[in-house]
């Protein structure tokens, strides 16, 4: 594998995608905190910065034990790191330089950029420049206003670039980063199926004949994680769904059956009355949200101690929930978890079987295992559902309406073959109720708004400019079959600065 030491820049991520989609295995690690263990590592990125090298609170490590044992790719600030700390230059370039640029030379033996011709467009993004190289250093190309845009030094197997290989607008980024991984022998066989059958057999291993209880959400991240710990330790697995109430239309039997049908040993629990119970009168989001979060936790401790001697708690946490971002105002280490606090309180130790991969690496790892389509392209659908999509207090009648007019919207984006290109959709039911007119009565009925947006992350998202045909289809059937509509309107806000839901 490869390490990507973290320095905090922006598209550290975007190296680990670049480098899985070469089906080369990663992992990004913050910048000082390289593996003691190394047997498998095959080579070492630096990644860019937000600092200067000279900037007394820069992050700085020593690469004293790492340069000269693995082949290195330095990029941008890791280049400019590389060459201050052996004695090189690095300066504030006066003009900072954004954007396209292109190779003007390039040293034709070079290893790292074999392939590849003068002209090549590039992407920079740098306020400092490297002035000056050492003697050992050896320039491999230039751009018109950068002369040392790459170098190689001698006697090492290790490169720095100025310019980012890691973006689309690099156009030979890709080249230049499968050579990095020839020069690091690295074997590329990073596939869903390898993985199935690394992880199935590693998890033998781990969990031997413990028991185990995993939650299950009905979403695509704890499906897949549930499919595959079933494939390794089959009967120990025990899952549980729990049914809060606040689910879309009919999912929970729906989901149920799926999770039947894949061989899951699954409890299901209806704990709706309960909270409805907790939930009624609150109108406050984040105490909305508080209630079912610890309510969820009573639940599924409940249903873990029934288990005998269960030991561990597995989840389908995924590589963006555990990537230790660094923060740039310290150099405080944060790490996220799924469902903090979870283990803490059960006494059990934790099995997080995806915890390496991206969205779509998962979703390539259900459809090797199997799962059914509908599953596996799910799209995202909020841990406290229904509840942050009633605005104000929460009632059964309420989350009636809502189930109704979500289940005709989320159908009619599938009839008309817009569901997949759609991020996320949903309806909002909200606290206003206005006049209308039905046959010779006057209604004084609620307002819903429905909302669709496209997004590759969900951290920004536009509307989704859905045709104006379905939208007329959808808000007819939702006003003529849902019993308390009588006003449908679409939200065409943008996150940010609205976000996706509305609460
Ligand atoms: P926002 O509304 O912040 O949502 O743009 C971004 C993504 O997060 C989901 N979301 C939640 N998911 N618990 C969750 O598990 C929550 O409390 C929650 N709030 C928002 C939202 O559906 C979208 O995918």
């Amino acid at each position: 594998k490869i390490i990507i030491l973290d320095f905090g820049s922006q598209t550290t991520q975007l190296i680990a995608r670049r480098l899985r989609e070469l089906n080369e295995y990663c992992e990004i690690l913050p910048y000082n905190k390289f593996p003691t263990q190394t047997d498998d590592i095959k080579g070492v990125i630096l990644s860019g910065s937000p600092f200067s090298v000279y900037d007394p609170t820069a992050f700085k490590t020593d690469l004293s034990s790492i340069r000269g044992n693995f082949p290195v790719l330095g990029i941008c600030y890791g280049a400019q790191f590389m060459a201050f700390t052996s004695g090189g230059n690095v300066e504030s370039a006066g003009t900072r330089e954004y954007g396209r640029a292109n190779l003007s030379f390039i040293d034709p033996n070079d290893a790292l950029l074999k392939g590849i011709e003068a002209g090549s467009q590039i992407w920079m993004s740098h306020g400092d420049s490297i002035t000056k190289i050492p003697a050992t250093f050896k320039k491999i190309a230039s751009t018109d206003d950068v002369e040392l845009a790459a170098f190689h030094i001698e006697g090492e197997q290790t490169w720095g670039v100025q310019f980012h290989p890691e973006v689309f607008h690099t156009i030979d980024g890709t080249t230049i980063l499968d050579n990095f991984l020839s020069i690091c022998g690295c074997s590329k066989e990073w596939s869903p199926a390898s993985f199935v059958e690394s992880t199935v057999a590693e998890l033998k291993k781990q969990l031997g004949d413990d028991k185990v209880v995993l939650a299950l959400s009905g979403g695509v991240d704890s499906s897949v994680a549930a499919v595959l710990l079933n494939k390794a330790i089959g009967k120990n697995l025990t899952c549980v769904f729990v049914d809060h109430g606040l689910l879309r239309k009919n999912e929970f039997e729906n989901v149920m059956r799926d999770y039947e049908h894949l061989g899951l040993n699954v409890i299901g629990v209806n704990v709706k009355e309960r909270f409805y119970k907790a939930l009624a009168g609150v109108s406050d989001p984040e105490q909305k949200r508080k209630i079912i979060g610890s309510g969820f936790i009573d639940v599924f401790d409940e249903e873990a101690h029934k288990i005998k001697d269960v030991k561990w708690l597995a989840q389908g946490t995924i590589y963006p929930d555990i990537i230790e971002s660094l923060s740039i105002t310290g150099t405080v280490i944060k790490s996220h978890h799924n469902v903090g606090g979870l283990p803490e309180k059960m006494n059990l130790k934790l099995c997080e079987p995806l915890r390496l991969l991206f969205k779509d690496e998962v979703r390539k790892v259900g459809t090797q295992l199997g799962m059914m389509h509908h599953l596996i392209k799910r799209q995202p659908f909020p841990g406290p559902g229904l509840a942050v999509r009633i605005l104000g207090d929460i009632t059964a009648e309420k989350v009636r309406i809502l189930q109704e007019a979500d289940d005709i919207f989320i159908n009619g984006l599938r009839e008309w073959n817009l569901y997949d290109m759609v991020w996320q959709a949903g309806v909002i039911l909200l606290p206003v109720q206005s006049v209308g007119v039905m046959g010779d009565e006057r209604t004084y009925e609620n307002a819903v708004a429905l909302r669709a947006v496209t997004s590759t992350d969900a951290m920004t998202a536009d509307w989704a400019q859905l045709p104006y045909e379905f939208l007329a289809k959808m808000s007819n059937e939702i006003i003529n079959k849902v019993k308390g509509v009588n006003r449908v309107v679409y939200d065409i806000s943008s996150k940010p600065p609205a976000t996706i839901e509305w609460e």
